[in-house]
């Protein structure tokens, strides 16, 4: 059975659709990717799982329908988004937007024991706790928005474009732990436009065109495919 399931979505902005009715799953425990090139829908879906967008259709977390939820109902699911652009509080420290991350938890304990859970990942966090994020670099920022995410206890974690305009040994780092995660149980859907990075590193793999899924398959046989490779990989 699917843990995530989106039926015939369709997104709007100022009732103009973006999303033409696209299907996807995400079992318990996968790692599903979706590329696309730019503007192609990838944040418009993440955004609409997260319910800051208009939409129609199904949106179905462990057999729960989303489309009627607010942001925070959708948070208090457990499923986190880590957003485009690493949104974090620049002005804040480290250690104060990690703790933004757990807002919605009352429970010192679990906490806690996020905050070990983070560090353990992501030691350099522990380092720069009293630092102000605005300070960090790209890369470490992007830790901090995973870090973030998992102050949350997610059960589904949704990525935007994570490896964007980092520096390949800093794409490295982020995907190591993001891979951990995931063999640790958590169930991971990423959106990329670095195809190759998302090809390589899920078990399957949505193509996003224009707002509408035109191929789909495990992300092996998917990096195999002569049209992806061309129009993803550079391939000629
Ligand atoms: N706030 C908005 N208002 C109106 N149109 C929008 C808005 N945000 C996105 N769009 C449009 O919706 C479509 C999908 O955009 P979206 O940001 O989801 O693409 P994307 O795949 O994430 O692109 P990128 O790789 O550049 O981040 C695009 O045509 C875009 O211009
Ligand atoms: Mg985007």
């Amino acid at each position: 059975m699917p843990w995530l399931e989106i039926k015939n979505l369709m997104a709007f902005y100022h009732g103009i659709p973006v999303i033409h009715g696209v299907s996807l799953q995400v079992g318990r425990g996968d790692f599903v990717s979706v590329i696309g090139s730019n503007g192609a829908g990838k944040t418009t879906l993440l955004r609409s799982i997260s319910r800051l967008v208009t939409v129609k259709g199904y949106i179905g977390f462990d057999g729960k329908d989303l489309t009627r939820l607010k942001p925070t109902d959708v948070i208090k699911r457990r499923i986190i988004h880590c957003p485009e652009g690493r949104l974090l509080f620049p002005n804040m420290t480290v250690y104060q937007n990690l703790m933004m991350g757990a807002y919605l938890l009352h429970d010192k304990e679990k906490i806690n024991s996020g905050l070990e859970r983070v560090f353990e990942y992501l030691p350099i966090l522990s380092k720069r706790q009293t630092q102000l994020a605005g300070t960090l670099s790209g890369g470490e920022q992007q830790m901090l928005v995973v870090g973030r995410a998992i102050m949350g206890r997610p059960k589904l974690l949704t990525l935007d474009e994570p490896s964007f305009g980092l520096a390949p040994l800093m794409i490295d780092a982020i995907i190591d732990v993001i891979q951990k995660l995931n063999e640790e149980g958590l169930t991971v859907l990423l959106v990329e436009q670095n195809a190759a990075l998302a090809l390589e590193f899920s078990n399957f793999t949505y193509v996003l065109e224009e707002g509408q899924i035109i191929s789909q398959g495990s992300s092996r046989e998917l990096a195999e495919d002569p049209a992806v490779a061309k129009a993803y990989l550079g391939m000629t």
